[in-house]
């Protein structure tokens, strides 16, 4: 299980490719096309959204029940890998996943126009909407598709609620039933060939002793009960979520891949602690990249968060660690590490708050690192790393007391350091 330990993308894209490699399954839990993993392989770029991240190594691809799907976005993005070289024969989608139909992008984003100073900054992509109607039990589901009169009944039923809410409240234009029946009709005929079981799926190849590899989306810090909320995604995006998204037992998983980046980033509203206030937030976004995958928008930067990542480390359950863009980190003087939070009053505490006044008023605590000089380009295993950085990777080893077993020096995909001297790609 891998899984994002901070607010997204932390790299996760990254490391499940690396390890797809080694397993005969990927599989998608959570989330929908506000994800956005790229993957650096071979000279080439690729922006994942729906597809899990062992697409590359044309590994069986499982998108779970706890899914949301933008048919458009979704038959494009198969037509995008088909058209470089990559089958897409084996990707698997559960009809139990819910679709992302057009009034949640338009609620979406008219919502957020409407709570103004106060929006969430989502990816505008519709995925709060359907989750919505998904536990208002007025969704429509990936199998709703194949039956044509299913279908043009229950968009329909949502359309006589939905119509009123985009005029009346949003003061958008009303949706047709024919023309919303007739697109989604021509989806199914694409989708059809994906659609299967996966619950049984996944089951019967665990039975039969395949690897399987469970691709959390976003972060912990987004998930919907446990994150920054309201400024969170609204799936479940921690570990024990894999269960519920793809329909396993909790047995099933035996090993849990905490990705966090060697600093913070965040795109969209919402409290953080470790934000940078000076020039280093503009030095870490260039040299880092951090500009949003599906959105383009900058991200917010900040310095290592360890009160967050231990908290990250208790809700997964993280086995170890992966922490990724430590190249990103060379060439400061010193580097400012978060370990404890000061709340109001003074107090300092190493748990990250459970109240969200606290969280949101607290300031952090900084150990200074030295920094390192040195690129990271050369350095083979996790030894050679200049002693500045092992110590900075050895603090969040011990703060934490989980494992750091990979550490990312670059973007592509055999830029990896492991614990044992061989490396795991290339
Ligand atoms: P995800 O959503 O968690 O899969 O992460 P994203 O793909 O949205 O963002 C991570 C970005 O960092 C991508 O552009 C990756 O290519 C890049 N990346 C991943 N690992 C490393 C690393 O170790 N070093 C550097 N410099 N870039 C990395
Ligand atoms: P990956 O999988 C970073 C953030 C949005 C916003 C909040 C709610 O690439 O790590 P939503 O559209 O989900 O309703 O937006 O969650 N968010 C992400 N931020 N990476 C992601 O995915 C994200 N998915 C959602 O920016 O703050
Ligand atoms: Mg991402």
């Amino acid at each position: 299980m891998i899984v994002g330990a901070q607010w997204g993308d932390e790299g996760k894209g990254k490391i499940v490719d690396l390890l797809a490699q080694h397993s005969d399954l990927v599989c998608r839990y959570n989330g929908g096309p506000n994800a956005g993993h790229t993957i650096v392989a071979d000279g080439q770029t690729y922006k994942l959204r729906h597809m899990p991240s062992g697409i590359l190594w044309g590994k069986e691809c499982v998108i779970g029940a706890g899914c949301v799907v933008d048919p458009g976005v979704f038959i494009e993005e198969l037509d995008d890998l088909e058209a470089r070289g990559l089958s897409t024969d084996l990707v698997r989608l559960s009809g139990n996943a819910h679709v992302i139909m057009p009034w949640h992008l338009t609620i979406d984003q008219a919502a957020e126009r409407r709570l103004g100073k106060l929006k969430i900054g989502t990816t505008r992509r519709g995925i709060g909407p359907t989750y919505a109607d998904k536990a208002y039990r007025l969704g429509i589901r990936v199998q709703d598709l194949l039956d044509p009169k299913i279908l043009r009944q229950k968009i329909e039923v949502a359309l006589a609620e939905k119509n009123v809410w985009l005029e009346r409240v949003y003061g958008a234009a009303p949706l047709e039933l024919e023309d919303l029946a007739e697109r989604h009709e021509e989806y199914a005929r694409r989708l059809r060939p994906y659609i299967s079981d996966t619950s049984l799926l996944v089951d019967r190849a665990l039975r039969e002793g395949k690897r399987a590899l469970l691709e959390g989306a976003h972060g912990t810090l987004l998930d919907l009960d446990h994150g920054t909320y309201p400024f969170v995604t609204s799936s479940p995006t921690i570990a024990g979520g894999a269960t519920v998204g793809l329909g396993i037992g909790p047995t099933r998983i035996d090993t849990v891949i905490g990705v966090s980046k060697a600093y913070v980033t965040r795109v969209g509203e919402g409290p953080f602690p470790t934000e940078i206030a000076g020039p280093d937030q503009e030095r870490i976004r260039e040299l880092g990249g951090e500009f949003g995958t599906v959105t383009g928008r900058e991200r917010r930067c900040g310095w290592l968060d360890l009160v967050a990542l231990r908290y990250a480390a208790r809700l997964n359950g993280c086995t170890s660690l992966a922490l990724t863009k430590l190249d990103v980190l060379s060439g400061f003087a010193e580097l400012p590490v978060c370990t404890r939070y000061r709340l109001r009053g003074g107090t300092e505490t190493r748990e990250f708050p459970a109240h969200q006044s606290d969280f949101h008023s607290c300031r952090p605590v900084y150990d200074l690192l030295p920094g390192w000089q040195e690129p990271l380009d050369d350095v083979e295993e996790l030894g050679d790393l200049p002693p500045a950085a092992r110590r900075y990777v050895e603090l969040v080893e011990s703060d934490l007391d989980v494992e750091v077993t990979l550490v990312g020096t670059g973007a592509e995909r055999e830029r990896v350091l492991t614990r044992s001297a061989a490396r795991l790609a290339g």
